[in-house]
C-alpha cells in the first residue's frame, strides 16, 4: 500500500467491485480512455478487471483509495524488449472527486514507486487533445509536455491528437 495526502493506492480485492462499478459507470469517465474500459462499466467488468489487477507480480495496477471504499484506479503499464524500462501511465477518478487534486497526488506516488521499486526510467502518459484537466494533472505532477501526436487515436468515432508527457530520471551510475 501507498500512502498519500488524501488516502492510499492499494491493491484491488474482489470487495471493490460495487464501487468500482458504481463509479466507472460514467461516459465522462470512458470517452477519455481506451476502448477497453468499457461504457456501460457493470460489475462483470469491474472483477474482470480487478482478477487482471491482482495477477500482476509486481502489483502495477492500483485501487484510489479513500478510507471507505475504492474511488478510481491508477496504473503503471511496463512495455517490453528495448522499451522494457518505460511504462505507460493511466488513471480514472470518481466524478464526485474530481478537482481535489487526488489524482495529482496519485500520479506522484505512483512515479516515485515506478523509478524506486520497479526500476522504470521513463513513464509517459498519452491523453487525448480533448482532456485539459489530465494535461494539468501531468504537469503538476511534473511530467513534460514532449509534443502533439497528430491524429493518433479514435475514439467514439472522432479522430483526435494525444499530448505525449514524459518524466524521466537518470539510470543508476555504474558500481
Ligand atoms: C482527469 C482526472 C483524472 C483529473 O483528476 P482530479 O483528481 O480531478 O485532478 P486534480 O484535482 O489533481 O487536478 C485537475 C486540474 O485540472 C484542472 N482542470 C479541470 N478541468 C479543466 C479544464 N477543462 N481545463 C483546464 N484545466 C482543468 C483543475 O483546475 C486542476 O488544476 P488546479 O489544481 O491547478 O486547479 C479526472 O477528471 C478523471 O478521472 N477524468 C476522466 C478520466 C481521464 O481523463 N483519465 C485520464 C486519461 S489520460
Amino acid at each position: 500500500m501507498i500512502v498519500t495526502p488524501f488516502g492510499s493506492l492499494r491493491i484491488y480485492s474482489h470487495a471493490d467491485a460495487e464501487s468500482l462499478a458504481k463509479y466507472a459507470d460514467n461516459p465522462k469517465i470512458a470517452e477519455n480512455l481506451r476502448d477497453g474500459f468499457p461504457h456501460p462499466y457493470t460489475r462483470k467488468n469491474a472483477i474482470e478487471f480487478i482478477d487482471i489487477a491482482i495477477s500482476k507480480n509486481p502489483p502495477t495496477l492500483f485501487a484510489i483509495a479513500d478510507s471507505h471504499e475504492a474511488i478510481g484506479g491508477i496504473g503503471l503499464m511496463p512495455k517490453n524488449d528495448v522499451h522494457r524500462l518505460t511504462a505507460e501511465l493511466g488513471y480514472w477518478l470518481g466524478e464526485p472527486f474530481w478537482g481535489r487534486g487526488v489524482v495529482t497526488e496519485a500520479v506522484q506516488a505512483i512515479v516515485t514507486y515506478g523509478f524506486e521499486k520497479l526500476g522504470l526510467l521513463r513513464i509517459f502518459a498519452e491523453p487525448y487533445d480533448s482532456n485539459p484537466a489530465s494535461c494539468k494533472v501531468l504537469e503538476k505532477a511534473g511530467f513534460i509536455f514532449e509534443g502533439r501526436l497528430k491524429n493518433n487515436v479514435i475514439k467514439n468515432g472522432v479522430i483526435r491528437d494525444s499530448m505525449m508527457y514524459a518524466i524521466t530520471r537518470n539510470p543508476p551510475k555504474k558500481q
